[in-house]
């Protein structure tokens, strides 16, 4: 068993470490030197990819959180209304669905059966179902009128961490495509965006190569009883997938907020010394909401919070406010998650472990739940 963990002592570790190169596979053979995208593979026609009028993106677990980055990311480039929803929840809600309402689901494993069940009421439904996969002809594919396989290979802890990066990259991959078929407004911005998925892998691993502190960060918190993460834009999902790997790993209490609801609520949970994770959008982001969350890093330690910052290479703003300072490379705001995501992996990983539990089997979980 040593063997096949490559030397590390977690499968989790393993496949955490192989994330470059699971991102690269997921690109493999997907982007032409000319700047466009090659899904030939989609089985859709390029007049059904056109009649789309609205995009559900439908999972479970992380890989929920990996559509919920892809409804920023489809909406902003194509203009496509999109919903995400929970495939325990879709199918009992009666969604309105059609002929040109095109259906993602996401699944790691390609057998969870929420997310099954909610591709079979869809596609009687009459919608298009594309799957972004991992799993090489597992049932939900097989049922698709669609598959995007990540080729992220085999995923053996409990908890997805290739599997979610690379249902990440799946999810922009569709998205850029869509566009470039459609033809839209951001169509010179998709051909950049293009440039910068080439550029991922190698973020990845400069992300990897900073790992140390974070693991003696993770050390020092495995005593807390609960941590909040914040993050606001892509970085949300990110705060939600933060929470739910430390849930799973180490068992301890943890949320995730958008930032800008913190003042709604949730900031009376911050006390003395709670620490609270901040994921940071760019400094460049077109959005704006960099210098809202830099505020919202502030409030917090104003109110006893110990915080611990993610944020982009050179971002100097955050410095004054950060007890604790993780550097990611920059990233383009829409594809952040796949660097910013990282740390937090690393974190829930190392926690776990200083605690003592079984970080690839964690209690009460199962790696692919194949009942409803
Ligand atoms: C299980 C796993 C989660 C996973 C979810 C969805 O609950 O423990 O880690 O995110 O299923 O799995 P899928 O294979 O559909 O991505």
């Amino acid at each position: 068993a040593a063997a096949e963990k490559d030397g590390f002592d977690w499968f989790m570790l393993k496949e955490i470490a192989e994330q470059p190169k699971a991102v690269a596979d997921t690109l493999l053979g997907r982007l032409s030197d000319t700047g466009a995208l090659v899904l030939d593979e989609l089985r859709l026609t390029e007049q059904e990819l056109r009649d789309i009028d609205k995009v559900f993106v439908v999972a479970c677990g992380t890989a929920y959180h990996a559509g919920l980055i892809a409804k920023y990311a489809i909406e902003h480039w194509t203009r496509i209304p999109v919903e995400v929803e929970l495939a325990s929840e879709f199918r009992y809600r009666d969604p309105v669905l059609d002929r040109s309402t095109l259906v993602v689901v996401v699944s790691q494993s390609g057998e969870t059966m929420d997310t099954l069940m909610a591709l079979r009421h869809a596609r009687e439904q009459k919608a298009k179902v594309l799957a972004i996969c991992n799993a090489n002809g597992s049932t939900i594919p097989r049922e698709s009128d669609a598959v995007l396989y990540t080729h992220a290979g085999p995923e053996v802890a409990v908890a997805s961490t290739k599997g979610f990066l690379t249902q990440v990259v799946a999810c922009y991959l569709v998205g850029a495509f869509l566009a470039q078929v459609r033809g839209v407004k951001y169509a010179d911005e998709v051909a950049a965006i293009v440039d910068e998925l080439r550029a991922l892998p190698e973020k990845v691993t400069e992300v990897l190569a900073t790992m140390e502190p974070v693991r003696e960060l993770a050390r020092s918190l495995a005593t807390e009883d609960t941590l909040l993460f914040l993050g606001r834009h892509v970085g949300y999902p990110v705060a939600l997938e933060g929470a739910l790997k430390l849930k799973e790993l180490a068992y301890i209490h943890a949320e995730g907020f958008a930032a800008g609801e913190l003042k709604h609520g949730s900031i009376a949970l911050i006390d003395q010394g709670t620490p609270v994770v901040v994921i940071v959008p760019s400094p460049l982001s077109r959005e704006s909401v960099h210098g809202k969350v830099v505020s919202n890093i502030q409030e917090v330690r104003a109110r006893g919070a110990r915080t611990i910052v993610i944020a982009e290479e050179g971002d100097e703003d955050v410095v004054p406010f950060a007890d604790h300072l993780i550097r990611v490379p920059r990233t383009p705001t829409l594809l952040a998650p796949v660097v910013t995501t990282v740390p937090l992996q690393v974190l829930a990983c190392e926690i776990a472990a200083t605690r003592g539990l079984d970080v690839d089997q964690p209690r009460n979980l199962a790696k692919s739940v194949t009942v409803e």
